[in-house]
């Protein structure tokens, strides 16, 4: 593996009683893209939520770019801007331009001034294919098209590290595809991406290794081919075989219930 980007050890986090990290250890190395699957309530967001520090762990390291994070003296908001996030709802604000919601954080975190920042944006809103939306208002694009922009916005703090939450689970399928190919784009421009998805398209294209969580343990972690079409865990295989046959569980579900 190339240089270690992202180095998480014996990770755990509880909210109250519920134990929901259960010792997750795992490394990406810079430029890899780790596409995460598991069941719901598996712990993959808090994971996520983890790496940058929206949540803090109960116990553990994770180190990003060989700065632990987890230090009680790490300078949060400095570990922050070098990782960006994109979530399922693209929480762009409605009163601002298309334009200025990119502008916004540049200017209030990293303290760009107006110019440099406006030509950030407009650089990274050509990289998503959204130039001529510059000037709209979030209000009248598609959800895709929010989803690229959320993307466009944290590319344009200049992160090293991208995190996305299931970021095409609240699109229309037909606009999954153009958020997929800018994802895709900044893998192949060599961005270190943990992705938690469902699209097992794009992980078996895309990812360098997928990992299989449940039950906050790490189950399975290989590379597509492995995980995906040559699962060892059962636990595995029967989350692909819902995933890929959604009416099967339901008879599943019912028969067990
Ligand atoms: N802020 C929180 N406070 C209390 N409990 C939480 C919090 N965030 C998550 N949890 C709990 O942690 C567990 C794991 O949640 P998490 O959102 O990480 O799962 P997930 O794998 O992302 O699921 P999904 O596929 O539904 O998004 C769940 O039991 C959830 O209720
Ligand atoms: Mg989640």
């Amino acid at each position: 593996m190339s240089r270690p980007e992202i180095q998480i050890r014996d990770l755990h986090k509880s909210f109250g009683d519920n134990h929901v990290l259960r010792g997750i250890d795992l490394e990406i190395g810079q430029g890899e893209v780790v596409c995460v699957i598991g069941p719901s309530g598996s712990g993959k967001s808090t994971l996520l939520r983890c790496v940058n520090l929206l949540e803090e762990p109960t116990k553990g390291q994770v180190l990003v770019g060989g700065t632990e994070v987890t230090d009680p003296d790490v300078d949060i908001d400095a570990v922050r801007r070098r990782i960006g996030m994109v979530f399922q709802h693209f929480n762009l604000f409605p009163h601002l331009t298309v334009t200025e919601n990119l502008t916004l954080p540049q200017r209030r975190v990293l303290r760009r001034d107006k110019a440099r920042a406006a030509q950030v944006a407009a650089e990274n809103l050509r990289r998503v294919g959204l130039a001529e939306k510059a000037n709209a208002y979030p209000s009248s694009l598609s959800g895709g098209q929010q989803q690229r922009v959320a993307i466009a916005r944290a590319l344009a703090m200049g992160p090293e590290v991208m995190l996305f939450d299931e970021p095409t689970s609240a699109l229309d399928p037909e606009l999954v595809g153009d958020v997929l190919a800018v994802m895709r784009m900044l893998a192949q421009e060599g961005m270190t991406m943990m992705v938690v998805t469902h699209e097992m398209t794009f992980a078996r294209e895309v990812a360098d290794r997928v990992v299989f969580m449940d039950g906050g343990v790490i189950v399975e972690d290989g590379t597509p081919e492995q995980v995906i079409a040559n699962p060892r865990h059962e636990r595995t295989r029967h989350f692909l075989s819902r995933l890929l046959d959604p009416a099967m569980a339901d008879v599943e579900e019912n028969n067990a219930g």
